[in-house]
Parts: structure tokens; sequence; C-alpha cells
């Protein structure tokens, strides 16, 4: 990594050994580090550098760790906030979190290969927020690119995705604003698997049950993302709940029928008709006519029937070269 590419992780901390050990693991693994005693130190940092990622101790005279990070806030919202606190001290935790927007706590002693996962996850997020931040198009669509570069088999899933959502979309003369939202939160539905490690991504078989519930928090950690990049709500919304199922029995929030978002039941059907219609490491892509068969039969359960009706109509009169 070059010198202009590495990332600034802020450490803030009274205790210069603390900050000794931080900062050596954080340079063996590339990051560019800069060290504060003090709340006042770190805000001073802050305020002439681009900082990716926070990390502060609570319990340090004059300012503890948790109104450092209201500061810090203030000044540079993006950047993602952690705070080290001791055992016992939950309070101090759940103020991090509600008071400084603190992404995740860490207790002290820490363990290393915890404390480094915790930074360079809230590394990613920070970059990832920054990147959906942009009014670009383009920008938009790269990012939702580099996410499905962790998984081959998706190759191009996020943009058919898209395509077969507007052609419901158009088919109901939803208003073009929200047409345009549902593009781009199509593809953007999975981009909170860039938080998912690409071993459980790629794993070529069943999933054990912690696995599968870190697959399953990619609709989450995606949304949580999309709004902190204050992507509009529709967008957001087919991020969040494009994994709900019409029955109730979907995931993240379990909404049922017409309490799901238009635009996520929308996107729903196009996600997983592009998923049985590809090929995917653990079966061989369906055909059209297979995949609809499939989906009709599970018609008001998994998906709203409406919907439904309206997809395969359109398709059916589109020439399959055009899908
Ligand atoms: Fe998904
Ligand atoms: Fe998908």
């Amino acid at each position: 990594m070059t010198e202009n590419n590495k990332k600034k992780v802020l450490l803030v901390d009274d205790e210069e050994y603390v900050l000794h050990s931080l900062k050596r693991l954080l340079l063996d693994e590339d990051y560019e580090v800069l060290t504060g005693v003090s709340g006042k130190e770190g805000l001073e940092l802050l305020q002439g550098n681009e900082v990716a990622v926070i990390v502060s101790d609570h319990r340090m005279p004059e300012m503890t760790g948790v109104d450092f990070l209201e500061k810090a806030r203030l000044i540079s919202p993006d950047t993602v906030r952690i705070i080290l606190t001791g055992y016992a001290d939950v309070t101090a935790a759940i103020d991090a979190i509600n008071r400084g927007g603190a992404y995740k706590f860490i207790t002290k002693p820490w363990d290393q290969g915890d404390f480094m996962r915790v930074v360079s996850d809230a590394v990613r997020q920070y970059e990832t927020v920054k990147a959906l931040r942009s009014s670009d198009e383009g920008a938009l669509l790269s990012l939702a690119q580099a996410v499905e570069l962790k998984d081959p088999y998706t190759r191009g899933h996020c943009e058919r995705v898209a395509d077969y959502a507007l052609i419901i979309a158009g088919s109901l003369g939803l208003p073009e604003e929200l047409k345009k939202d549902i593009k781009h939160g199509s593809w953007l539905h999975d981009c909170g698997k860039i938080g998912v490690p690409d071993a459980i991504l790629n794993f070529n078989g069943p999933l054990y049950k912690e696995q599968l519930e870190l697959v399953k928090n990619h609709s989450r950690w995606g949304a949580n993302m999309a709004s902190l990049a204050r992507l509009p709500q529709a967008a957001v919304n087919v991020i969040l709940y494009h994994h709900e199922r019409y029955d109730g029995c979907g995931y993240p929030a379990g909404l049922k029928g017409g309490d799901i978002p238009l635009e996520a039941r929308i996107a729903a059907i196009a996600d997983v008709y592009d998923a049985l219609t590809s090929d995917r490491p653990y079966r061989l892509k369906m055909d059209e006519l297979q995949a609809r068969e499939l989906m009709l039969s599970q018609k008001e359960s998994h998906f709203d029937p409406k919907l439904m009706n309206i997809f395969f109509n359109e398709i059916a009169c589109l020439k399959t070269d055009v899908i």
C-alpha cells in the first residue's frame, strides 16, 4: 500500500504502553497510525487528518472517551469510532454507542486477533460508506461490483436484479425517482456482504448456524451503511428487506405481506429469479421455465403474488434474449 492509500487509525489513550502496543499491531497490518494521549490531542489530530477509524480509551483524565467520541463525531461524522473499556464498564460502552455513535466497544485486556478484526471491519465500513455517499451512479455500481468480486458466482447479479426489478416497477408505473432508488437499492442489495468473510461466502456446502447468521446479517449491515451514507429510504429498504418473505418467515424483521415495503417485495422477486437462473457453487442454473414453476409454487408464501404475476407476464412478453 502506498503512503497515500494507507488508512489512518487514530489511537487515544492516556497510557503510553497501550498506545505503543496497539500501534505496533496496526503498523504490522500497514495502517498509518496517529496517537494522542488525551481527548484534546485526539481532536486536534482529527482536525488536520482524514481519519478512517478512532480507537479511544474511556477512562482518561479531563475528557472521558465517550465525551471525546461525541466531539469527534461532530468534527468527522464518517470516521468509525471504537471505544476501549474495562470489563465491568457496561455503562460506558452503552454511552459510547448512544452518545458517541460508537461502532463497537472492545474490552481490556483485548485479544489481538479480535482487535485487528474489529479495526479492519471498521475501516471497510468507512470506505463503503464513503463510496455510497458518492452521488455518481458509476461509483455506486463499482461498489456493487466490488462486492460481487468476493463471490465470483454472483458476477453481474446486482445489475440483473436491478433490470428485473425495473421491469416490475415500470409495469406498475412507479415514479421515476422511486425507480431510480429501486435501481440503486438493487445494485447494492448485497453490499453488506462486504462484512462477511470470503471463506464463508464461497463455502461449498451447508453452513453452520453461526456462519449462516453471519451471512444473514448482510442485510442489516448493508442498510446501516446505506443509512449512514444517507441514501434515500426506498434504496435502504431494498437493502434491508430484500430477504423478507410474504408469509413473514423471512429476515431480518420477519415483516409480512404489505408491511414489507413495495420496493423490497419487488427486489425479492428479482433477486430470487436471478439467483435461480444463474449457476451457484452448490447447483447449476435452472432454465426460465423451471425457475418460474418453482417460484410460482412459492407464490403467497415467499413472494407478493400480484407482483409475481406482473413479473412473469412481463418477461413472457419480452424475448429471453432481452433479459
Ligand atoms: Fe442478499
Ligand atoms: Fe442477491
